[in-house]
């Protein structure tokens, strides 16, 4: 019989280093690594695109029909499509994150990436990082982890991520700009970002990136 898939839930607050220790975890333990944030990214972006008010629950869900992401593999590393296109890239924008924040509050947004998000994981072994993936995405996952670290901490972080980009910010509209995202994303009334009763917690505040890696590929090799 073969082997069930593993599956990894990884959520967390903003900044709080999800991404790039899944991803880094990912590659360790020979998982495929999900971002399910670029999903909403995407459908944030298109929004913005074609001027639909993201504050205008009806209207973004009146072209969601138009709105085609998709998550492509390409030499194991996640590029996002929408509609065809590859917007790996421009979904990263600062405005384009507080886009996702809002579209990812309407219900129906979040109802129509369920699936998609669901058959990753019933296809690979994954490690798939978000805010609600060991609630509700992946309620049964093999090993759920509410990855975080002190809001100062996380803004620093991004901010210097956005710096080595050459995005233009101060580390104050960083801050402000996550306390903004974690407060819409943990008190919508759908879905909202919090930690799984069975997650384990994991503070990376005093922790170095390797260290972060460590630790999160220690809880899974425990549990897996
Ligand atoms: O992880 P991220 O910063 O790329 O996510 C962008 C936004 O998408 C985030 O502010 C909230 C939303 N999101 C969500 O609601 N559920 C997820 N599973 C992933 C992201």
């Amino acid at each position: 019989m073969a082997k069930p898939h593993v599956s990894v839930a990884i959520d967390g607050p903003v900044g709080a280093g999800k991404s790039s220790i899944a991803r880094n975890a990912a590659k360790t333990l020979g998982y495929i690594y999900v971002d399910t944030g670029a999903l909403y990214r995407a459908v944030g972006l298109f929004c913005k695109r074609s001027g639909v008010d993201i504050a205008d629950a009806s209207a973004v869900e009146s072209v969601l029909t138009e709105v085609r992401p998709e998550i492509r593999l390409i030499d194991g590393v996640q590029h996002i499509y929408l509609n065809g296109e590859d917007v790996s890239e421009e979904i990263r924008l600062p405005e384009i994150s507080m886009a996702a924040s809002a579209v990812s509050a309407i219900p129906a947004v979040r109802a129509a990436l369920l699936d998609l998000q669901r058959n990753m994981a019933e296809t690979n072994s994954v490690i798939m990082d978000g805010r609600d993936i060991g609630t509700v995405v992946l309620p049964n996952a093999t090993v759920k982890i509410f990855l975080t670290a002190k809001p100062e901490i996380r803004a620093k972080r991004r901010y210097d991520e956005l710096c080595a980009k050459g995005v233009a910010t101060t580390f104050e509209e960083v801050l402000s700009d996550l306390n903004t995202r974690d407060y819409n994303d943990s008190h919508r009334e759908t879905a909202p970002l919090k930690q799984a009763d069975d997650a384990v917690l994991a503070d990376t505040s005093e922790l170095d990136f390797e260290q972060s890696c460590e630790l999160v590929c220690n809880i899974i090799k425990e549990r897996v």
